[in-house]
């Protein structure tokens, strides 16, 4: 067993030669190689030029021996043809300038099937695939209708969310709308993405840990039910992950997935035994980890692996994306420490 086959092995949770691991942003700005070519091309233009966009997601797979490959691409592509006005503003992050705030807006949204309005993503699946020629697999990925909801609600990132709950507390009608609708473009889009050759698939509810589990009960688990369920004669794996979910994580289990992502602020072995052993989990070293020693670092990586317990259907990574500032070599350490400790045969 190898590269090609140990990822997708652990999401359905079989028996691997040693745990796979994959790094959440892998294909981003803590390589220098990223930061040149971003030094040339804007980050929208980036991920609308397959040949570039294929490039990047290939820069980590040239580096490190990771187990998966990684779309580049971003959450919020599919709002832009819904008529919001994306724009990715030096140094501010994401903003989307025309706001959901009322249902009329919500009606106003437009809809346009991925095959037309994200046919640059799909092909950056064709040409990455070809590239990597079988020696990882290529995971897809989406945002899931909530985190996708707060940025179309607060007009970009958010603290407080304060606009995304104020619509989900006075008008429930407009608010199941809207995450409808998200989720039919997401399950539009992730089938698209399958269909050109994405051999798993990650729904990233990034921000649904702003929720207490009545909220997510009542306003988000039924359309994340839909989407996984809409998803799964995909056939692929799905990987369902959040941050800040440790009061979530029985709600996301039976929402669905594969794979259920866990951050570092649970212990991987009581949150595994929470959302039940016939689900795989991911995770869950803390990215700021990577600032620390080396010695350190393997130490951290040991604990987790501990924890899992040579169980198999846990896949190894981060519990949220890794910073733009973090050492390549402590990213190797990780890598290469998953796969020492974690040997088999
Ligand atoms: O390597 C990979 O993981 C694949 C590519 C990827 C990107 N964004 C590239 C990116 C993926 C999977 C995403 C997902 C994404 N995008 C999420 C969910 C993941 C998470 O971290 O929770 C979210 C919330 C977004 C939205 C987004 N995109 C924000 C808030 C920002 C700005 C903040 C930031 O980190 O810069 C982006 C921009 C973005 N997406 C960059 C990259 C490499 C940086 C753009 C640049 O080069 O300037």
């Amino acid at each position: 067993m190898s590269r090609t086959t140990r990822f997708l092995q652990a999401c359905r949770r079989e028996p691997t030669d040693c745990t796979p691991v994959w790094i959440m942003r892998q294909a981003g700005r803590y390589l220098a190689e990223y930061r040149e070519l971003r030094a040339q091309h804007g980050f929208l233009e980036l991920c609308k030029t397959p040949e570039l966009a294929a490039t990047v997601t290939l820069m980590p797979i040239e580096r490190f021996p990771v187990d998966a490959a990684i779309l580049f691409a971003d959450i919020l592509l599919v709002l832009e043809p819904m008529g919001v006005g994306l724009e990715f503003a030096k140094g501010d992050g994401p903003v989307i300038h025309r706001p959901v705030r009322t249902r009329a807006d919500v009606d106003a949204l437009a809809r346009v099937p991925a095959a037309e309005a994200l046919g640059y993503v799909l092909e950056t699946v064709r040409l990455v695939r070809a590239r990597l020629a079988g020696r990882v697999p290529l995971i897809g990925f989406a945002g899931a209708p909530f985190t996708l909801a707060s940025y179309v609600i607060e007009g970009g990132g958010s603290r407080q969310y304060r606009h995304t709950k104020t619509l989900m507390y006075s008008d429930q009608a407009a608010w199941h709308r809207l995450m409808e609708r998200l989720s039919e473009t997401v399950v539009d889009y992730v089938r698209a993405q399958v269909a050109a050759g994405a051999q798993a698939f990650q729904l990233f509810d990034s921000w649904v840990g702003c929720l207490g589990p009545d909220d997510y009960r009542a306003y988000v688990l039924p359309h994340m039910r839909a989407t996984f369920a809409a998803l799964a004669d995909t056939g692929v794996p799905a990987i369902h992950f959040g941050t800040g979910t440790a009061a979530l994580l029985e709600l996301m289990r039976a929402a669905g997935g594969d794979v259920i992502g866990l951050d570092w602020h649970v212990d991987l072995a009581d949150a595994w035994a929470r959302v039940g052993h016939d689900v795989a989990v991911q995770g869950n070293l803390d990215p700021v980890a990577l600032f620390a020693p080396p010695d350190e670092i393997r130490r951290r990586v040991a604990r987790i692996l501990e924890r899992a317990g040579g169980r198999p259907g846990h896949v190894f990574n981060l519990g949220h994306g890794v910073l733009p500032e973090t050492p390549l070599e402590h990213v190797a350490t990780v890598i290469d420490t998953v796969h020492e400790l974690s040997r088999r045969s």
